[in-house]
């Protein structure tokens, strides 16, 4: 289990409490720049990893074709309650789907989700999101990282993320880079209410799988 959930944090498995929380750090603003930074128009395909209760959904122009999965089934139930038929909601987990049915996708978000995944987890979450990528597509990343010169708010609060794999960004764009051939890690700062380090990236040029079993000579 890579994401605490005890005590106060029990509390955010409430799709309700979640937004509200994200609400009070000022996630709607930063989540107006997510979507310029996704740039899409109508008729593009965006698969969300994580979605949650789908609040970037909000920020998306109409005709945007929106899919979004998420392991808790309350985030689920409250990204269907918010969005009705504007999106498609499922639940699964990310080490254990297969998206083949879906068809390819122009833009795969996975928004505050590799800092709650291991390793293997970030890995499988990567060869998803490359498997359903078209192949001019892009895969946007947003985690809270460690980094050199942050100051101790920031720290305090990223330390107590309920997500126990924070990286520095170096970190997130190493395990990126197995299945994508260009990306751009970005560290930005000043984008909630309060004082946060975050790691942005941008993953384009999906690898094709590593080949398992031996290689025939
Ligand atoms: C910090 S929240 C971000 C939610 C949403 N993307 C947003 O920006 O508001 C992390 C999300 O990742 C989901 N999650 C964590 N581990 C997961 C897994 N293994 N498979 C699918 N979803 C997972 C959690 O349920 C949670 O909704």
């Amino acid at each position: 289990m890579a994401q605490r959930t005890t005590g106060v944090f029990r509390l955010l498995a409430a799709g309700w409490a979640y937004q509200a929380f994200q609400d009070a750090l000022g996630a709607r603003a930063f989540h107006r720049r997510v979507a310029a930074w996704l740039d899409v128009g109508p008729g593009q395909r965006v698969l969300d990893i994580g979605c949650g209760p789908a609040a970037i959904l909000d920020h998306l122009p109409a005709g945007v074709e929106y899919h979004g999965f998420d392991d808790s089934a309350a985030y689920v139930a409250a990204a269907r309650a918010r969005h009705g038929s504007r999106g498609h909601f499922w639940q699964a987990r990310v080490e254990r789907t297969s998206l083949a049915r879906l068809g390819r996708f122009d833009r795969v978000l996975a928004l505050g989700v590799l800092h709650h995944l291991d390793d293997d987890g970030a890995r499988a979450l990567c060869d998803l999101a490359a498997a359903a990528l078209d192949p001019d597509g892009m895969l946007l990343t947003y985690d809270p990282c460690w980094a050199a010169g942050q100051g101790v708010i920031a720290r305090a609060l990223i330390a107590r993320d309920r997500g126990q794999d924070v990286r520095d960004a170096h970190g997130y764009a190493a395990l990126a880079r197995a299945r994508f051939a260009a990306v751009d890690a970005e560290v930005v700062r000043g984008h909630l209410r309060v004082p946060y380090t975050a790691a942005v990236l941008r993953c384009r040029r999906p690898r094709a799988p590593a080949a398992r079993g031996p290689v025939p000579w």
